[in-house]
């Protein structure tokens, strides 16, 4: 890789003030005082480039507790997104694995693997996602359960895949934990308005993503680095072919 390009990446500049830069008062890599931005790295070497020390990864994952009023985007110019509240030092190739609504909080994986990423988003792999869901006023019952168990119809075209509910899972029966393995626009919102009784969503949270459950040690906006086993488990499920579709959520097969 060169030079320039690996700076740039790091989020050390833009190509052109990098070029500049270096060409003026050089980079230093490894025991080398380098001039030349276009000079072809070998692997990953430690850079030292206006004082500061940089260290190339080709590959980071984050966990986010997103908040609620933030965009899942990369950037928008009127917006707050969910990278602008990665204040550290961070790649510029970064965005949200899939998005939540802006009303919506919780886990919200942001990567620059974008194989990865699409893996884990394809309906194919049937990775579960969990949300907490509250609704206004009339509680979640059984007979809800059931049909999201059934496969809701939630839209005059769309049936959602069967998914799990769990009421109640603090007491309160106006609150349910929801698993989906899909992830189309404003899905759980109109499952649970789908439901009929006035129910709405009032408030929205996604407790996991595949393997991985939110940090609680996260307040919303906070983020940290998955650890390398957190990878390793999220990439195991969206490896080889995909899982057997014709297994629902409930392990029945059809
Ligand atoms: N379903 C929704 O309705 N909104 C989200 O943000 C995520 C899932």
């Amino acid at each position: 890789m060169r030079l320039d390009k690996y700076l740039a990446d790091m989020g050390a500049g833009t190509r052109s003030e990098i070029r500049k830069s270096i060409r003026k008062n050089g980079a230093m890599v490894g025991e080398q005082m380098i001039f030349d931005p276009g000079v072809l790295l070998d692997g990953f070497p430690e850079v030292i480039y206006q004082g500061e020390t940089w260290q190339y990864e080709p590959v980071v994952w984050y966990m986010m507790n997103k908040p609620s009023g933030v965009l899942s985007a990369s950037e928008d110019r009127k917006q707050r997104t969910v990278l602008d509240l990665i204040a550290e030092r961070k790649r510029t190739d970064l965005f949200p694995v899939g998005r939540l609504d802006k009303d919506t909080e919780g886990l919200l994986l942001i990567t620059n693997d974008g194989e990865a990423a699409h893996r884990l988003l394809a309906p194919k792999f049937h990775v579960d996602k969990t949300y907490l869901v509250r609704t206004g006023v009339n509680a979640f019952t059984e007979e809800n359960a059931a049909s999201f168990a059934e496969g809701i119809r939630y839209d005059k075209t769309l049936t959602a895949l069967p998914a799990k509910m769990r009421i109640a899972p603090f007491g309160d029966p106006r609150e349910a934990l929801v698993t989906i393995r899909e992830g189309k626009f404003h899905q759980i919102k109109k499952m649970v308005a789908a439901l009929g009784g006035g129910r709405e969503v009032s408030y929205l949270r996604r407790v996991s993503f595949g393997p991985l459950s939110l940090d609680s040690t996260l307040a919303p906006g906070e983020y940290r680095r998955l650890t390398g086993k957190e990878i390793e488990a999220l990439l195991a499920c969206v490896q080889g072919g995909a899982k057997d579709k014709r297994e629902d959520l409930n392990g029945r097969r059809n």
